[in-house]
């Protein structure tokens, strides 16, 4: 049997915790409960088989439209996760990074995250990219709005602006492509989720919900990947 390709960087649009707690009769809280400790069952998994790079969408610039009610839960499981569970994690050598707009985010969550990433920017371990506060357009918003104060004050020339240029000045600069982005629980939308980077990604939908994704559904989606032909516009 061929041995199988992993990819180096998988990213996940972890969708369905409300539906996997209706579907138990659970308030949809729960469903963020149990979501939120799959991650972090999910970073042993992605480490143990060889990922590099696992990226997770976890809240979006439009999830604060949400009831206040959910979003203070989801807020509260994102302190708990980035105060202890992550921290854990950060001691095993994983290096975490944020993308996403947090000025938006409460002081302490602010101070959690940089704490979080300073003290892990030396981990060599699998690189774990947690999306909050995160939107592409938004994200790209964000850096054009920076670019074209650089061009107004001069530092930067119009020219300047090639595609690494505009890589490297995204949240997820220095940061390779994901190769393969999988949405759980039938959804096929990418939601405004990495719309640069996911250029030549390949895509994966499992019927799933995120609470009950594990390394069985995750095998299961690298041996659909390693059936693709994946190009980059070149004609093979
Ligand atoms: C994904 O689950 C988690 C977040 C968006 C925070 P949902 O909360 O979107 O679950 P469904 O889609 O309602 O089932
Ligand atoms: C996308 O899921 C955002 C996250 C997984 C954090 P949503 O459930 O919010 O997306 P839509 O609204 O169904 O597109
Ligand atoms: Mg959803």
């Amino acid at each position: 049997m061929e041995v199988l390709k992993i990819p180096t960087h998988v990213a996940i649009i972890m969708d369905g915790n409300g539906r996997w707690a209706k579907a138990k009769g659970l308030p949809r809280k729960m469903g963020h409960v149990q979501g939120g400790k799959n991650v972090e069952d999910m970073l042993y998994v992605c480490d143990e088989i060889g990922i590099k790079y696992f990226t997770v969408y976890a809240f979006s610039t439009e999830n604060w439209k949400r009831s206040e009610d959910e979003v203070s839960a989801l807020m509260t499981l994102l302190r708990s996760y980035l105060s202890s569970g992550f921290k854990k994690a950060a001691k095993n050598n994983v290096r975490i990074r944020i993308i996403g707009d947090r000025t938006r985010l409460a002081d302490d969550i602010q101070k959690l995250i940089e704490d979080l990433e300073e003290d892990s920017k030396d981990n060599t371990g699998l690189q774990f990219q947690i999306a909050i506060n995160y939107g592409a357009r938004d994200e790209i918003r964000r850096m054009m709005q920076k670019t074209a104060s650089e061009i107004a004050d001069g530092s930067l020339k119009a020219e300047d602006i090639t595609e690494s240029y505009i890589s490297d000045h995204l949240d997820t600069a220095g940061i390779p492509d994901p190769d393969l982005l999988i949405r759980t629980s039938n959804e096929l939308r990418i939601s405004n989720f990495l719309l640069w980077q996911c250029a030549y990604s390949e895509f994966y939908f499992c019927d799933c919900n995120w609470p009950d994704f594990n390394k069985d559904e995750l095998m299961k989606a690298i041996v659909e990947y390693n059936k693709r032909d994946r190009r980059f516009g070149n004609a093979k």
